[in-house]
């Protein structure tokens, strides 16, 4: 048995691929944790440091092939596993500790390392916010911003990512950059299958109702979109596009509901409290894991910077009959 035709149910036990390791996380099967040794991020690091991050955001192509670059370092036995564990309904997860990477100052290469890994899935959104392909921004104990994406001492509800914009956003890349101070600040993250009332508002009428959504100034966004919360994926589980904060009742009988469904979620027992260390990152399929964040202690040189992707899936699930990519 080799990678392209391990099933991720194989990888429920610590596996080990050249290049990298995959085993279950601490906070439960469905998530699993990815480890590149120091000898992969080195080899990784050293082999892109003729580009510097800059030269990605011009370059589009370049994105792509720092994914060949990591690829190729893990002897092609990356790209099959990452596609096939986030298009996996029962995992679709994973927590990625590239060893070595501890520090802010080498935010670059988390940068380039990070961008490798996503474009072996796909390809990375126009952040409208940052006017790049990937976004950084920094939490701090004062915050002055219009969403609470900023705003440190209140957990940052539950949501789906991409929900105001019109961009197909099947992943999501949350990487952790820096951290001064912070107590507290765990990832939240729900996995649609372990929300206990999600049939309940899966079959209710309004769950397939079009909403209004739209964005506050700092997201760049002025169109509204609309859509609704729920729809249904080709092979007929639920799939999810919500978020409190953006989405637009229009009448009584929503703005409930919709309270409803938020005071659901945000007493779900199946959420996971996952700490993500400075260097690593969060990656899940946005369409059937829910992240938030929880509260920090409020302390006056808290600082947090955070990095992340968002984009879509380029490729079917790899290589169930001969190995190779259908596209
Ligand atoms: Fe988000």
């Amino acid at each position: 048995m080799n990678a392209f035709t391990q099933s991720t149910t194989v990888l429920q036990q610590p596996t080990e691929f050249v290049g990298f390791s995959v085993q279950p996380s601490a906070q439960s099967s469905r998530l699993l944790e990815l480890k590149f040794p120091k000898a992969t991020v080195e080899a990784f690091v050293a082999a892109v440091a003729k580009w510097p991050v800059q030269a990605l955001e011009y370059k589009s192509f370049l994105r792509f092939q720092m994914g060949k670059i990591l690829d190729g370092i893990c002897a092609e036995t990356l790209r099959p596993v990452l596609v096939n564990t986030l298009m996996d309904r029962n995992t679709g997860g994973f927590l990625i500790t590239p060893e070595g990477f501890d520090h802010v100052s080498q935010a670059e290469d988390m940068v380039k390392l990070s961008t490798a890994v996503a474009h072996l899935l796909g390809r990375s959104n126009y952040d409208a916010m940052s006017g790049q392909f990937y976004a950084r921004f920094v939490v701090e104990n004062v915050d002055n911003s219009d969403s609470y994406l900023r705003a440190p001492h209140r957990v940052m509800e539950l949501h789906n990512d991409g929900t105001f914009v019109n961009q197909i956003t099947d992943y999501v890349l949350m990487m952790k950059i820096d951290e001064q101070n912070i107590e507290g600040g765990n990832s939240l993250i729900l996995h649609l299958d372990d929300w206990a009332d999600l049939d309940k508002f899966y079959k209710h009428p309004l769950a397939r109702r079009s909403l209004r959504w739209t964005a506050p100034p700092s997201k760049n966004v002025k169109e509204d979109v609309f859509h609704s919360i729920f729809d249904t994926d080709a092979e007929g589980r639920p799939t999810m596009r919500y978020i409190d904060q953006f989405v637009q009742p229009e009448n009584f009988e929503e703005g409930t509901w919709l309270f409803e469904l938020g005071e659901s979620l945000e007493t779900s027992k199946g959420t996971l409290s996952v700490p993500v260390p400075v260097g690593s990152f969060l990656l899940i399929n946005n369409l059937f894991w829910l992240h938030g964040r929880d509260r920090f202690t409020a302390h006056p040189g808290l600082r947090r910077e955070l990095m992340r992707q968002r984009g879509y899936f380029s490729y079917p699930k790899i290589g169930h009959h001969h190995g190779q990519t259908a596209n």
